[in-house]
Order: structure tokens, then C-alpha cells, then sequence
């Protein structure tokens, strides 16, 4: 069954039932243009620390800096900590989690990450680089995002090799015609062009992610019937991957306009639809 959800995530997420999930994406906002006069802090393991986190280990805080990474660093940990510990309720012993997150923060992210599902837990780093748009003269263009891959449980978790996509050898000439004629599987560094402004996959929604990027972390990471959860939905490009490769969907977003956009991309997937009202949380 199909669930759209229009409300505060974090709401929705505290009534879904621990363990349910099979799969879970998100992907974010990060508004890197706010200004704001915090001190940004990093955690540490320290047997002195002040604060008792993950596995019972004690950790302290140290100032890196008034304002490293912009200043909305320091909220948006503590808006995305509570989501993330969801997440990892939410999994399936065998379930994996990938995050897909801005470069200027994908560090931060991933030490709390390590903090909530292990450091073992921790399996690829995938860099997703698009070349599109204009190149700066400064410094070199930055043209990639990091989409983090955690599996709850690192020696028994999803990883349907047979369903990744193949891609064309850099140089088809070297490793004969049958290899050539299959093409090679991906590295952990994906190279696909963004939702193109004028292509038939573009909803109008910012953000939009690609379609070929989620149908290949759907077809290798889940299975058909399995339960996808993405709780920062956007315009629904993962529940569309989910409900095309013939899996079962749960879109959580609090923007009325993403709403729309899904309620009409995901009709052929007739989902149920919740609304969670403002006054909780
Ligand atoms: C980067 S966009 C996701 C784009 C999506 N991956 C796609 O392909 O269209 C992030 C989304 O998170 C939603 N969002 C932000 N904070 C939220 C919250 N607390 N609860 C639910 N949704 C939230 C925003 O409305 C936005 O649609």
C-alpha cells in the first residue's frame, strides 16, 4: 500500500511503527545562503565529555569556529539528529538508509550518522556528478552531491547485484567486443545529468532529483513488495522509483506544493493521503 503524508516529518514519523521500513531515502533542504551569529560545535568521544550519547559512549562538544560552513550549520544538526535516530527506528534489521546531503555539509552529517548507526554501519560514500550549469573562474566548479549509504545491519543487508544498471567502458576498445556490448557496472561515483529544465521527467518542483538515481538505489537496495520510505519527499521522484519498480511507498512533505506536485505525479500509484495537522509539533 501507497501513503502520502502532508505534514512536519517529525510528527509522522513518531506514529509509524519501529522496524517497518525496508528502505529509506531522504534528501534534505539546506538553505546555505542564511546568515546567523552561532558558534559552531563539534562533537568528540571524550571520556571527560559532558553528554552521554549513542552506545552509552560520552562525548564533549569543541567550538571550531564562528562560522565554519556558513552559520546555519549548527541548526541544521539539531533539526536533522531527531530525523535521522527516526530513520534507524524505522528500519528493518536488514533495511539500509542512504542520505543524500549538500558538500559543505556532508561531513558533519556523517559523524553523526557513524554516531547513530555505527561506524561499521557506514558501507559507501557515492558521489553523484552532474557537469551541468556554469563554471566558476574562482575555484573549481562544484558539480557533484554526496548521497551517504548506512546499512543497519553491515553483514546481512540488501545488495541485488544483478539489477545494476550497466554503464558504456571508458575505452570500449580495450576490453573486446562482448564486454563492450554489456558495459560495466557503476563505481561508487554516479555520473547522470540533472533533471533537464525542458525533459518530460521535470515536475516544475526545485530540487527535483533524477529518476535514474533512485531507480538504481530502488532496484539494487530493495526488493518488489518492499516497504521505501522518503520523508523529505519534494515533487516524489523516490516514490515514483518505488511505485514503478514495484515497490510499496510511504512521502512525508509539509510543503502544500509538493503535495500537489505528487498528488498528480503518483496518481497511477493511488496512494492513501494523511493530513497531520499544523498544532502537532
Ligand atoms: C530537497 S527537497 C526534496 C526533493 C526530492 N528529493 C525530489 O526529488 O523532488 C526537500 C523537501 O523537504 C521538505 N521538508 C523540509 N522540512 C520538512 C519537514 N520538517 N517535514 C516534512 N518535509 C519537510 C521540503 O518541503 C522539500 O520539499
Amino acid at each position: 500500500m501507497n501513503k502520502l503524508y502532508f505534514g512536519n516529518n517529525l510528527a509522522v514519523l513518531a506514529t509509524l511503527p519501529a522496524a517497518s521500513y525496508d528502505l529509506i531515502y531522504i534528501d534534505p533542504p539546506f538553505n546555505t545562503g542564511k546568515v546567523q551569529s552561532r558558534t559552531q560545535l563539534r562533537t568528540v568521544r571524550s571520556e571527560q565529555g559532558d553528554r552521554v550519547g549513542f552506545g552509552g559512549h560520552r562525548y564533549s562538544s569543541i567550538k571550531i569556529g564562528e562560522r565554519a560552513y556558513g552559520d546555519s550549520f549548527d541548526d541544521f544538526l539539531a533539526f536533522i539528529e531527531p530525523r535521522l535516530l527516526e530513520a534507524y527506528r524505522l528500519l528493518k534489521p536488514q533495511g539500509s538508509f542512504f542520505f543524500h546531503i549538500d558538500y559543505r555539509e556532508v561531513h558533519y552529517c556523517k559523524v553523526l550518522l557513524d554516531q547513530i548507526f555505527g561506524r561499521d554501519s557506514f558501507i559507501n560514500e557515492i558521489i553523484w556528478a552532474y557537469d551541468y550549469g556554469a563554471r566558476s573562474r574562482k575555484k573549481w566548479s562544484t558539480k557533484h552531491d554526496t548521497i551517504l549509504w548506512y546499512a543497519k545491519d553491515p553483514e546481512n543487508y540488501t545488495f541485488n547485484y544483478d539489477q545494476i544498471d550497466r554503464i558504456p567502458y571508458m575505452a570500449p576498445g580495450l576490453v573486446g567486443p562482448e564486454k563492450a556490448a554489456r558495459g560495466k557496472t557503476p563505481t561508487d561515483v554516479w555520473w547522470n545529468t540533472i533533471v533537464s529544465p525542458n525533459g518530460k521527467e521535470k515536475t516544475g518542483y526545485p530540487t527535483q532529483k533524477p529518476l535514474a538515481i533512485l531507480n538504481r538505489i530502488v532496484r539494487v537496495h530493495s526488493n518488489p513488495n518492499d516497504q521505501l520510505l522518503d520523508f523529505f519527499a519534494g515533487s516524489g521522484s523516490f516514490g515514483e522509483a518505488a511505485a514503478r519498480n514495484g515497490r510499496n511507498f510511504t512521502l512525508i512533505d509539509q510543503n502544500p506544493q509538493a503535495i500537489e506536485v505528487m498528488r498528480q505525479r503518483l496518481a497511477f500509484a493511488e496512494p492513501e493521503f494523511y493530513e497531520i495537522p499544523k498544532d502537532i509539533i
